[in-house]
């Protein structure tokens, strides 16, 4: 099949989170298996001083944004045989500090820099000389693809071929891309598309919604985030129009890129180990003990949470349980950057229980593949999670994870309570500090007892989540999506 997948981020190119991970795991698994796929993306800056590699294409972008034009390039690499990533080149918009924002403050002009994105992935769908079967677009930065090129099929495709069917993946509901209503002007859609049932929520604009509506097919990323995400709990006041849509929504678990996190061959770390050889897994810990300046000692159980600092992630409560458990004989690392008043919260926290709790702000790749592969367990007490990987990371790298049962959470971690025989991490329910304090203390009984600590490990090592049971799902939905395209 013909792939074009929209991201506005691409592992190793730009990333802030697991769509990064995500969409350049899915690309590669799907050129793996045979398919053609091109992925666009922004040319943010300093992406091409990383890789020299990528060549200019002979490719110009003249398109429409509001009552303006706007011109952007075409940048390629080759990545395989049958994956090309495209960067879109437009300065004014991407040569920026940050992605989306810069000093805490979102750009103002977010709504033009990725209405004119989607502009470019559907003059491309259009236009590219091998035309795709299916335009897989993610979040909300390219959500109004679908709308786009529903309104080009209706003006008439041209070209004598098949216009491609499209696919939203929502990665999380809680980002939808909100602008003023004024914004609508900037996607040149006649003013009929600004309507409750289309594009507007409550007079603004709302790109994710523009997906929701007039994507083939809709995708989230765990089973039951995609139940989830039907109740007023969960869905960030989209529920409503994702329970009419509720006939084209799939929840399909990501995968976790096995190339990039494998703890037999990371380059990371300071020794490899596998499931059937765990032994190597102390050096690791004692290695990250004497980086974040911790006592060097096994017998310590070593705690860690690499995350966004954000309300989402569950540090809220999370702090609050630590200040009751770090009195206990343990230790904890974070690695972590985002919310002031998170920050504030874990620096009081390692000032007050000093050589037991380990605090580094920012982002650090290296560092992150360090403490998966040294802690023993791994905290993600999230409010919500769509999928996370951190704890498939985790799992992999076999740190029993300790996960409130939510989204992506609750599915790829299995408790001691479900299943004796494939338990491989801890789970608890309510969203509040005490019950993650008593996960953290039942952690704690479970690593006075090693016979069961290495059942847990070889369990957790052993759960698979690569990207071939994942595509296989995809595949399914591509094929479901073209179907409902070719309806009229
Ligand atoms: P989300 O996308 O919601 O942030 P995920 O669990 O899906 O959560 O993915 C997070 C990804 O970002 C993981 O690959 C994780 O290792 C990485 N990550 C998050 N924070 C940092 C950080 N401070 N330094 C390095 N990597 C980080
Ligand atoms: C989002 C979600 C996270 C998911 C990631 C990749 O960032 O918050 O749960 O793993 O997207 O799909």
């Amino acid at each position: 099949m013909r792939v074009l997948l929209a991201s506005s981020e691409v592992h190793p190119f730009s990333k802030t989170g697991g769509l990064a991970d995500m969409s350049a795991g899915l690309a590669k698994a799907l050129g793996r298996a045979g398919h053609q796929v091109r992925v666009v993306t922004p040319l943010y800056r300093g992406i091409l001083q990383r890789f020299p590699e990528i060549r200019r294409e002979d490719w110009r972008f003249d398109l429409p944004l509001g009552a303006g034009r706007i011109q952007a390039g075409l940048y390629s690499i080759q990545l395989r045989d049958n994956l090309v990533v495209s960067f879109v080149e437009q300065a004014f918009f991407y040569d920026r500090n940050g992605y989306y924002m810069d000093h805490n403050a979102d750009y103002p002009d977010n709504d033009a820099r990725f209405i004119f994105f989607s502009k470019c992935v559907a003059h491309l769908a259009r236009y590219l000389p091998a035309a795709p079967e299916i335009v897989h677009v993610h979040d909300w930065q390219a959500a109004l693809v679908p709308a786009l090129i529903s309104h080009e099929k209706r003006a008439g495709w041209g070209r004598g071929e098949r216009p491609p069917a499209t696919c939203l993946t929502i990665h999380n509901l809680a980002y939808q891309g909100m602008f003023p209503g004024t914004s609508f002007g900037l996607t040149d859609l006649p003013r009929e598309y600004f309507t409750p049932d289309r594009l507007e929520f409550f007079g603004l604009l709302n790109c994710l919604k523009a997906g929701i509506v007039f994507a083939d097919a809709i995708t989230t990323v765990s089973p039951r985030y995609a139940r989830e995400i039907l109740t007023e709990e969960y869905g960030c006041s989209l529920d409503g129009i994702l329970r009419k849509r509720a006939a084209r929504l799939r929840g399909i678990l990501n995968g976790a890129d096995d190339e990039d996190w494998n703890p037999g061959t990371d380059a990371y770390l300071e020794r490899h180990f596998t499931a059937s050889r765990p032994a190597g897994k102390t050096a690791n810990k004692l290695a990250l003990q004497r980086e974040m300046g911790l006592a060097q000692e096994n017998g310590i159980p070593l705690f860690a949470t690499i995350s966004r600092l954000a309300g989402q992630k569950g540090m809220d409560i999370q702090l609050a349980a630590l200040e009751e458990m770090l009195n206990a004989n343990m230790q904890f690392v974070l690695l972590g950057a985002g919310e002031n008043a998170f920050e504030h919260g874990y620096r009081a926290l390692s000032a007050r229980f000093p050589g037991k709790a380990a605090i580094r702000f920012g982002y650090n790749e290296a560092l992150a593949h360090r403490i998966e592969a040294g802690c023993d367990f791994y905290i993600m007490p999230s409010r919500f999670e769509p999928s996370g990987l951190n704890q498939m990371y985790s799992l992999r790298y076999g740190a029993i994870p300790i996960v409130r049962a939510t989204g992506g959470l609750d599915d790829s971690v299995v408790d001691l309570t479900e299943d004796g025989r494939r338990a491989n991490g801890i789970k608890f329910y309510d969203y509040s500090p005490r019950p993650l304090a008593k996960a953290i203390r039942k952690a704690l009984a479970l690593y006075e007892c090693p016979g069961l600590l290495a059942q847990y490990r070889r369990n957790a090592m052993k759960a698979d989540f690569s990207w071939n049971r994942t595509i296989r799902e995809y595949l399914e939905v591509y094929e479901t999506a073209k179907n409902a395209a070719s309806r009229p």
